[in-house]
């Protein structure tokens, strides 16, 4: 079994971080969002991966290298154009080869892995095993319609769902679905759909098998769902102090301090994550943020946020709450008169004041 995983696409929906960055590489409780489905695929047993990514990104290879931190090895292989999941696996077809593999979209988080599915493929015998996930807006993805417990059909983001089962980006394949990808022809927005191959799959009388997710399950589109995805890793992390905490502090709750991190005269109350050679001082940290490495909060507070490497807040009055900070960002209350906002931001970022 191997694992084809998927780390291109545009993350229109997360700018301005996107800019700059692939939105895989976003840290999630201070892990990067692909790192969950590298570690997911050797957890189940898998050996070797192949990341798909856009033509000319080097950041996911710099990011992962070979494989050797996860005991894998990392294959990259370039898409040529967006032009749809059925199309990665097209281009994946050489490196699979005739090995069963699990297809994985980089952007999906969920709690418990994906051993479970894949030994739900095996159990079945099936050529095609989905994963479904109940959701309130089946009009977002591919929906499955599923009669006396088996699949009859799937339709890519319909107008009618005819059920509220949403297809996740969790698929266990044998080699029939490269009979399935050369075969269908692109939609109406110009893509090959996943849900067309597997519709195809269904008519040519394949068996498509599925297992229900049952805990949590997020495809991380927008910032709202970075949020939700850090909650809930958070929510599951062990207690680990390895930074300083001074007399006058209070820390309660599940909190992993990093190394070099010195809290001083703050509360800090759990879940939280706070990475290496972090300064707070005159702070509240409070439930489900995630701090990275080498940032500042002085005379601040924050709560439900992440903040990425090297970030720097300093006396703001008013808590920061359900926000996304890039690398190297600064909040700062201005010193000098006139007392006023001053803002210096990339395109599309997005600020609130009250
Ligand atoms: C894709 C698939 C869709 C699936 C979803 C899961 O949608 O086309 O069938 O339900 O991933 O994340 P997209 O995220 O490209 O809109």
């Amino acid at each position: 079994m191997k694992a084809l995983i998927t780390a291109g696409g545009h993350g229109t929906r997360l700018r301005p971080i996107t800019h700059t960055q692939n939105k895989h590489l976003i840290p999630i409780a201070n892990k990067l969002m692909l790192a969950y489905a590298l570690d997911y695929a050797k957890e189940a047993g898998i050996d070797e991966a192949g990341i798909i990514i856009n033509g000319g990104d080097t950041s996911i290879e710099k990011a992962f290298g070979a494989g050797e931190d996860f005991g894998l090895k990392i294959t990259y292989i370039e898409q040529s154009a967006p032009l749809g999941l059925a199309h990665v696996v097209k281009t994946a077809e050489t490196f699979i080869g005739s090995d069963p593999f699990v297809f994985y979209l980089g952007d999906n988080i969920l709690v418990g892995g994906i051993k479970k599915f894949i030994d739900d493929f095996n159990s079945h015998g099936s050529n095609c095993h989905l994963v479904l996930s109940e959701v309130p807006d089946p009009n977002r993805f591919g929906v499955a319609d599923v009669k006396d417990g088996k699949i009859i059909g799937i339709e890519e983001k319909p107008k009618n769902p005819k059920s509220d089962l949403a297809v996740t980006g969790i698929y266990v394949y044998d080699s029939h679905i490269f009979e399935a990808v050369n075969n269908i022809k692109p939609s109406a927005r110009g893509e090959l759909e996943i849900s067309d191959a597997h519709q195809y799959l269904l008519e040519k009388g394949y068996s498509v098998s599925y297992s229900e997710i049952t805990g949590w399950w997020k495809d991380t589109g927008k910032p709202s769902d970075l949020l939700e995805a850090n909650r809930l890793v958070l929510d599951n992390i062990k207690d680990e102090r390895k930074g300083k905490i001074d007399s006058a502090s209070t820390v309660s709750g599940r909190v992993v301090l990093g190394e070099g991190t010195k809290v001083t005269n703050s509360n800090i109350r759990g879940p939280v994550i706070i990475g290496n050679n972090v300064g707070i001082e005159g702070a509240y940290v409070g439930p489900y943020s995630a701090i990275g490495d080498g940032c500042e909060i002085i005379n601040s507070e924050i709560e439900y946020s992440i903040l990425m490497n090297d970030c720097r807040i300093s006396n703001i009055s008013r808590r920061i709450e359900a926000s996304l900070l890039g690398s190297d960002v600064e909040l700062l209350r201005s010193k000098s008169k006139p007392v006023t906002h001053r803002f210096i931001l990339g395109d599309q970022s997005r600020v609130e004041i009250d």
